[in-house]
This record gives structure tokens, sequence and C-alpha cells, in this order.
């Protein structure tokens, strides 16, 4: 095989969650211009169906699904008219999350328990249901998107702390227990990018320069720094890549 070609996402089908906006989105296009087709995702149709449009103007294909990954009925469904009507989900990114910002001791129950089921469960629902066609078919590529908060906290989002804290060691424990099945799973921990989440965060001015403070690059991410690593991953060039979190953070943990 050439060099190049160990890089080759090429007619791989691709699921990614939550990919009508934000880095989901821009994933999303990083694959179909590689030449994947790529299944779109997110819980609101008429947005999943404007993304497919867009994205269906370059060399790939893209395809719309609209589910709620934390809804284990409506996943089964999808997956399954997913690999009848699309084809063999060949590489999963569990990119759908949200935030629920409050001070620990004021966060009502119900905000904890969406961010958790959302950011935690809904990648353990979309990833059992599609290893189990992995598995079948002894080969796969799965990564999640987890975060800076996977490492280092912040005030008033425990619930997300929590939650992508734990997806480091889910990820571990996909690699631990599928790895036999010839699935490698990574993650993928960026550091503060610009997108819809974190616009307010942007807008507040004082976040604003602390993040350029703190990171030795001095800015935040541009969503596009992050498909590089995800085509990676995703490729043969990663094979024996297993259950790691690579950080794309502007340098921020490496810095005092
Ligand atoms: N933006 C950042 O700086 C940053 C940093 C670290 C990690 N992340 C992570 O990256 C991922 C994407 O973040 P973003 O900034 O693009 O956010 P975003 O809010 O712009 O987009 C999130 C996407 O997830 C979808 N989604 C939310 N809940 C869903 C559900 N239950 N089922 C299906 N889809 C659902 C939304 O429809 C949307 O398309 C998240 O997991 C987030 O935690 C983002």
């Amino acid at each position: 095989m050439e060099t190049a070609d160990i890089f080759s996402v090429s007619d791989k089908n691709v699921l990614i969650t939550g990919s009508s906006r934000g880095l989901g989105y821009n994933f999303a296009r990083g694959f179909v211009q590689a030449g994947a087709d790529v299944i779109i995702n997110g819980r609101d149709e008429q947005r999943v169906r404007k993304a497919v449009q867009k994205l269906n103007k370059f060399q790939g294909a893209a395809f719309g699904y609209p589910f709620d990954v934390a809804q284990k009925e409506q996943v089964e469904q999808n997956i399954s008219l997913i690999e009848k009507e699309v084809g063999r989900i060949e590489v999963l990114i569990n990119n759908a999350g949200i935030q629920r910002r409050a001070p620990l001791e004021e966060m009502p129950l119900a905000d904890w328990q969406e961010v958790i089921d959302v950011n935690l469960s809904g990648v353990f629902i979309v990833s059992q249901c599609v290893a189990r066609n992995m598995i079948e078919n002894d080969s796969g590529k799965i990564i999640n998107i987890t975060s800076l908060n996977a490492e280092g906290a912040r005030p008033t989002i425990g619930n997300y702390c929590a939650a992508k804290g734990g997806l480091k060691m889910l990820t571990r424990s996909m690699a631990a227990e599928w790895s036999k099945y010839n699935i490698q799973t990574n993650a993928i921990a960026p550091g503060y990018f610009a997108t819809d989440m974190t616009e307010e965060l942007r807008e507040d001015e004082e976040f604003d320069s602390w993040v350029k403070q703190e990171v030795p690059l001095q800015r935040w991410g541009d969503p596009e720094e992050l498909i590089g690593a995800a085509l990676f991953l995703a490729s043969k060039a990663a094979s024996y890549i297993n259950g790691e979190t690579i950080f794309i953070d502007g340098g921020w943990r490496a810095s005092l």
C-alpha cells in the first residue's frame, strides 16, 4: 500500500452524531471532502436536512437520520435503517453533546441527568448498537469527542466535567473489550473552539481574554483544526492506536 493511501477514508460509511452544526458538521464536511459517505444526525429534522443539502455539493455523499442519541428505541430503529439504506457503519464519531450550566450547589437534578444522559449514556447507547454490527464484521473505528474538561474542571459545569471524564474511561473500556473484534476506539479532546456551544463564553470579555491568556497559542481553536486528527484516527494509519485521547487544545495542558 502507498503511504498516502494509509490515510484514506474514501468510500467509508461514517456516522457522526450531532453533526447538523458545530464541530460535528465540521467533521462531516472534512469526511465528505475526503470522499467518505457521511451520515448526518441531530434531533432537529430540518437542520439535519439542511446540512445534508449543503454537504452534497462536495466529493462524497451525505445522508440524514434525525434521532436522539439518548433514546434507545430511536437509536436502534435508525441504526438498523442506516445499515439497510446506506450500508454498514464503518466509522462512528460520538460527537453529540450539550451543556446545562449552574453552580453544583444549585444545579437541578434534571440538568445533571440530561447532560449525563446525552454526553455519556448516549455514547454508550449508540456505540453498543453500532458495535454489535462492527463485531459481526470484525472491524470498526469509534472516535469519542470528549473535552479538555475530561481532565480539568471549571465552575458551573460539574455535570459536563463528570460526563466527559466518564467518557474518557468509557473510551478505554471500549478499547479493552472490543479490540479483539478489530475495533479501535479513541477519543479527541478539544480545548476551546468557536461554535454555538461556546458563543456565550466568547461574548463574555473576561472569559474570552482568560482563554487567550491561558492557551499558549493565544486564541480560540478553529473547528477546522480538528478535522485532521479525526481523519487520521478513522484511517488505517491509526490501526495500532487504541484507547487513547488526543488533546487538541493549543498547548493548554502543556503549560503552567
Ligand atoms: N465547542 C467547544 O469548544 C468544545 C470543546 C470541547 C468539547 N466539545 C464537544 O464537542 C461536541 C460538539 O460540540 P459543539 O461545540 O459543536 O456543540 P453544538 O451545540 O454547536 O452542537 C451540538 C450538536 O449536538 C446535537 N445534539 C445535542 N443533543 C443531541 C441528542 N440528544 N441527540 C442527537 N444530537 C444531539 C445538536 O443538535 C448539535 O448538532 C460536544 O460533545 C461537545 O461537548 C466542544
